[in-house]
């Protein structure tokens, strides 16, 4: 037995002093120490040796399997390091190459003007809120005084998700979510997408962008309105930049204007871009109804206030002069990269 073990360990060492390649020593390593290896079939077959020579015979086969272990770690590392070596020669890299040039990204067009209009407002005092696009009945209509049936909400194609739920026409809901849940004074601006079950065509889109605006405090007076409505469009379109309210209806408001701004384009001469009228319609706007106040538990005596709802497409699309709005979501690169 103990000339057996004196012969697997000179053959083992022999062998592995030839291999150099990991997947050999691994074979080796398997047929000599695996669970069917001659070494540990011995390991194992202890119990039928003659109990006098079985610790000598299990040190001695202990120690041959330590060496053997140990010569394995030592010519994997060495064949390890060789095929390092190896596919270092092979794979060079030449660090002179140019780089692949990784195109630069920018932002959307519509998000350039929202930006613009947000730090517009934010300079007077307003900050930013956002709202759920799928909204409630109530919010979208009930509480802006438009209750069921009434003819205003035709003017507003519905997607309905149920009787109750749908895709918020317009960001006026969120004047509600906001008051319900804030003391006045109140000055927010609300940014987001509307949807509108419209045809899509050069003006229409089903999904289109929107701000609202609403400030509510005491002594509001539509004084305020004009003045803060006018200074908006002289910093978004330029400061000779003039504007003209026209009376309008919403049911949400009392007394309701639409604001047209000079055409940036001919200043006010008449272009193709304004349809020779030298004025472009930027914005619904009004004081905010008694009842939409009261409604939300603002007192009509106490405080007064207005709003605004713009659409944010249609801007872009005259600060660039793009005249097609399904641009804006075609997303194709060769367009977008032009901002
Ligand atoms: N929500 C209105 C619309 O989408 C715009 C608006 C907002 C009008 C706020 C008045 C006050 O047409």
């Amino acid at each position: 037995m103990k000339l057996r073990l004196g012969e697997i360990l000179s053959e083992a060492l022999e062998t592995l002093n030839r291999l150099d390649d990991i997947g050999a020593i691994e074979a080796c390593r398997v047929r000599l120490l695996g669970r069917k290896g001659e070494l540990t079939q011995i390991l194992k077959g202890m119990s039928a040796i003659d109990p006098k020579e079985r610790p000598i015979i299990g040190d001695l086969a202990n120690r041959i399997r330590n060496d053997i272990e140990n010569k394995i770690k030592e010519r994997t590392s060495f064949a390890e390091q060789r095929l390092l070596v190896k596919r270092l020669s092979e794979e060079t890299v030449d660090v002179t190459l140019p780089g692949r040039y990784l195109g630069r990204g920018g932002l959307h067009p519509i998000s350039i003007v929202l930006n613009e209009i947000k730090d517009i407002f934010m300079s007077m005092g307003f900050s930013i809120a956002e709202g759920p696009e799928i909204e409630l009945d109530y919010y979208n209509f009930e509480a802006l005084n438009i209750p069921k049936n009434h003819p205003a909400r035709d003017s507003q194609d519905t997607f309905y998700i149920t009787e109750n739920i749908l895709l918020r026409t317009h960001t006026s809901p969120m004047q509600v979510r906001v008051m319900e849940n804030q003391k006045p004074p109140i000055r927010i601006i609300v940014p987001g997408r509307v949807y509108r079950s419209d045809a899509v065509d050069a003006t229409h889109s089903p999904i289109f962008h929107q701000v609202e605006g609403l400030l509510i405090d005491k002594n509001v007076s539509m004084g305020d309105l004009k003045a803060v409505l006018d200074t908006f469009a002289k910093e978004l379109f330029g400061l000779s930049t003039r504007t003209k309210f026209r009376p309008h209806h919403f049911q949400f408001t009392e007394p309701s204007a639409e604001m047209d701004a000079s055409c940036s384009s001919c200043g006010g001469n008449g272009c193709r871009i304004c349809s020779y009228t030298g004025w472009i319609e930027i914005l619904g706007a009004g004081m905010v109804h008694p009842k939409v106040l009261r409604g939300c538990g603002i007192d009509p005596d106490e405080y007064s206030g207005f709003a605004f709802g713009m659409g944010i497409d249609r801007i872009t699309n005259l600060k660039y002069g793009i005249d097609d709005i399904r641009l804006l979501f075609e997303n194709d690169i060769r367009f977008l990269q032009q901002f």
